[in-house]
């Protein structure tokens, strides 16, 4: 049996598995003319997938549902990025969309892990099948132009983000890695982190990261230990300022034995680096003893998109 999701006509459409991201570097530069920060960052796809099904409809429009834990949060009107990706693909290509996207959410909502981009890149992947075939060139520009994120999203691995975050090159990784992700109480605005970032700086605090030499030279040897002092995010001290018991979570995830602790993206979930599977079972079930967060999930990267 299929396990793709039938709709209401009993076609499955294309079912899109698609991950969430960390960076683990994140570094901030100036705010542009354009409102957007310049950006050096190094991304990973971790192995905590939101589940998309584009299907075609008799009519015409981009309808969106989701079910899941979050799904009561997720928009459904046209500020939600995947019907946006959809109208989007669909301008390019000269014609009149109809499609229904059933989201089946487990990526945590505004919790610094792009769970929005990862569905609008999943839609832009399910749409192309059904409409295509789509130049990948034109696919990346319609995603940089949703979102910085989204490009990334589209494939997955582990990528160098330049620009505002929309520029890739894939980064070769010698392993695979193990991270703890707590999901801490309620959102973050990533522009509201931005925003904050930028007032710190005002106040003489915090600097822009802009090199990535020796993270690269770690990843290419899969070692943890390596990785673990090269992991950095210059929005952790806003992301704290917003968030202060941020703090408390990040310190007692070293307590408990982690390599290193980082806030993810713009937060307010954070992740937690571990020496192998074991390990990072172990420092799962500490941290859940804590209560410090509201979801502990223990996942691989990288990770990556898969069509069914
Ligand atoms: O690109 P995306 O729509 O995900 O960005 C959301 C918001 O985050 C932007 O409108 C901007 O305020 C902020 N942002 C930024 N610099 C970046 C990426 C995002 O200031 N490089």
């Amino acid at each position: 049996m299929s396990s793709a999701l039938a709709f209401d006509d009993g076609d499955p459409g294309v079912r899109v598995r698609v991950p969430a991201k960390i960076n683990l570097h994140l570094g901030v530069g100036d705010r542009r003319a354009d409102g957007y920060h310049d950006l050096t960052t190094v991304y990973q796809a971790i192995a905590l997938y939101d589940e998309v099904t584009v299907v075609e409809t008799a009519e015409p429009g981009v309808r969106v549902r989701a079910a899941g834990d979050d799904a009561a949060a997720v928009p459904l009107g046209t500020d939600n990025l995947a019907v946006r990706a959809a109208v989007a693909l669909a301008g390019e290509l000269d014609l009149t969309p109809a499609v229904s996207i059933h989201i089946a959410k487990n990526i945590p909502i505004a919790g610094g892990l792009a769970g929005g981009s990862a569905d609008a890149a999943a839609t832009l992947i399910g749409c192309a099948r059904l409409w295509g075939p789509v130049e990948p060139d034109l696919l990346t520009r319609v995603a940089a132009e949703l979102g910085s994120d989204i490009p990334f999203c589209l494939s997955g691995g582990t990528a160098l983000g330049t620009g505002h975050g929309e520029k890739i090159e894939p980064v070769t990784t010698g392993g695979r890695y193990h991270w703890v992700v707590a999901a801490a109480e309620g959102r973050l605005s990533t522009p509201a982190v931005y925003a904050e970032v930028d007032r710190l700086r005002e106040t003489g605090v915090g600097g822009y990261s802009d090199s990535v030499t020796e993270l690269l030279a770690a990843l290419r040897t899969g070692r943890a230990e390596e990785l673990a002092p090269c992991l950095r995010n210059d929005m952790t001290e806003a992301a704290i300022s917003l968030r202060p018991q941020l703090r408390e979570i990040l310190t007692a995830g070293v307590e408990d034995g982690a390599l290193a602790s980082l806030v993810s993206g713009s937060g307010p979930t954070t992740l937690f680096l571990a020496r192998d599977v074991h390990h990072a079972t172990a420092l799962a079930g500490r941290l859940r003893m804590r209560r410090l967060a509201r979801e502990v999930h223990h996942v691989h990267g990288p990770a990556f998109v898969n069509v069914g």
